[in-house]
């Protein structure tokens, strides 16, 4: 079956070299080499050199060990031996969806969220029931509502934690709950978990690490800062690593000895990586908060300290001709919310530098002086 456009990658392709002020993009401020090297301490021309001696083969297949170590290394229960590398977490999505999703399953898919999420499982046949968000319960989907949609014969319940686009997370007691839903049907859950919480009194685990049949999936692109180096896994018990791998084969096969060497160095040193970051979305956050409070057009559920937030326009018109009217005239990119099927709203990527987003909202604001006076 074809698949729809990708609403929001489709926008952020055609729309996001042309931008001065990219408010768009939820990464947090990417890094070059030369920050990475700084940040890890490692001396840069000695790394050169390496990998001027590294032989470009195919390199380890599934990921080097030492990259699999370090990744097992960021959760509670995991071993190399459960983690399998992907081309980004949407290699690690598609790799997952690939693997389980047949003809005539049924799927529940949080909604909206990442559209892989539902899209693919649609696009190979099966019956996809979406779990809404809900705004007045702070962008969180309600359980009771899963415990309506799920069937004795649900295959797969996949989730986006935390939310893309509205940075709400499902917390550890939130997790337990729906575990156990699943565990009622022996449901797998999905978790694209691409974006993390830097709030600490936060506690919010790995579905991995809950539940047999979670599958995490996680990449270098969101928290780590580096989404130039094409790197994802899924982390999922032996037996669906074991199932994962005979699709892998036909998909992939490696992704890389480059982009293995710099991620492993990366999330050897992912404390440092984290602890840059932190500061960052705290720092730009309350940036955005505060002129969230002087804009009268403008409100937010503030995002659980995730590199995402999802802004609405108290305006009667059009998002899309308003994103775009907003990038000819100020040459700021936001993602109008029509492309996560929320018109009025707009993805907000407020985790770049700091004075690209206090100068994009300085010239919002001059934009919506337009629509103040109506
Ligand atoms: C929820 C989610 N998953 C996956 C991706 C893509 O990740 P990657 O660059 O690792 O393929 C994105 C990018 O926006 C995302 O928002």
């Amino acid at each position: 079956m074809r698949l729809p456009r990708f609403g929001v990658e489709e926008w952020l392709n055609v729309h996001e070299q042309s931008a001065r002020y990219n408010l768009a993009s939820v990464s947090i401020r990417s890094m070059a080499l030369d920050e990475l090297f700084e940040l890890t301490r490692i001396d840069g021309s000695a790394f050169f050199q390496m990998l001027q001696k590294t032989t470009l083969n195919y390199g380890w297949i599934e990921g080097s060990p030492a990259f699999k170590e370090a990744v097992a290394g960021l959760y509670e229960h995991q071993s190399s031996d459960n983690i399998l590398q992907t081309n980004g977490a949407t290699g690690a999505n598609l790799l997952a969806l690939y693997s389980l999703v047949e003809p005539g399953d049924h799927v529940i898919s949080l909604y909206p969220s990442y559209q892989q999420l539902y899209d693919i499982p649609k696009s190979f046949g099966a019956e996809v029931d979406f779990w809404s968000i809900k705004k007045e319960n702070q962008w969180l989907p309600d359980l009771d509502e899963l415990r309506q949609l799920i069937r004795p014969d649900t295959k797969l319940i996949c989730i986006n934690n935390a939310n893309n686009p509205t940075g709400a997370v499902m917390d550890r007691d939130f997790l337990l709950e729906l575990v156990d839903i699943a565990q009622s049907v022996g449901a797998y859950i999905l978790s694209d978990e691409v974006y993390k919480t830097f709030d600490d009194s936060l506690d919010v685990p790995a579905i991995c690490d809950l539940y047999d049949k979670g599958i995490s999936v996680n990449s270098l692109s969101k928290t780590y800062s580096l989404p130039g180096v094409r790197i994802g896994w899924v982390a999922a018990s032996r037996e669906l690593c074991e199932v994962f791998r005979d699709y892998r084969d036909y998909t992939l096969i490696c992704a890389g000895v480059f982009d293995d060497m710099v991620a492993t160095l990366a999330l050897q040193h992912h404390h440092a990586i984290l602890e840059r970051n932190k500061q960052l979305v705290l720092t730009n956050l309350k940036i955005l908060e505060d002129w969230v409070e002087e804009e009268p057009l403008v409100s937010l559920i503030s995002p659980a300290v995730t590199p995402t937030s999802f802004i609405q326009f108290h305006l009667d018109q059009d998002i899309e001709d308003f994103c775009l009217s907003l990038l000819k005239e100020k040459g700021v990119l936001l993602v109008p919310g029509n492309r996560f099927d929320l018109p009025g709203h707009a993805r907000l990527g407020y985790c770049c530098q700091t004075e690209v987003l206090q100068k994009g909202l300085y010239l919002l604001s001059d934009f919506l002086k337009q629509y103040s006076c109506n």
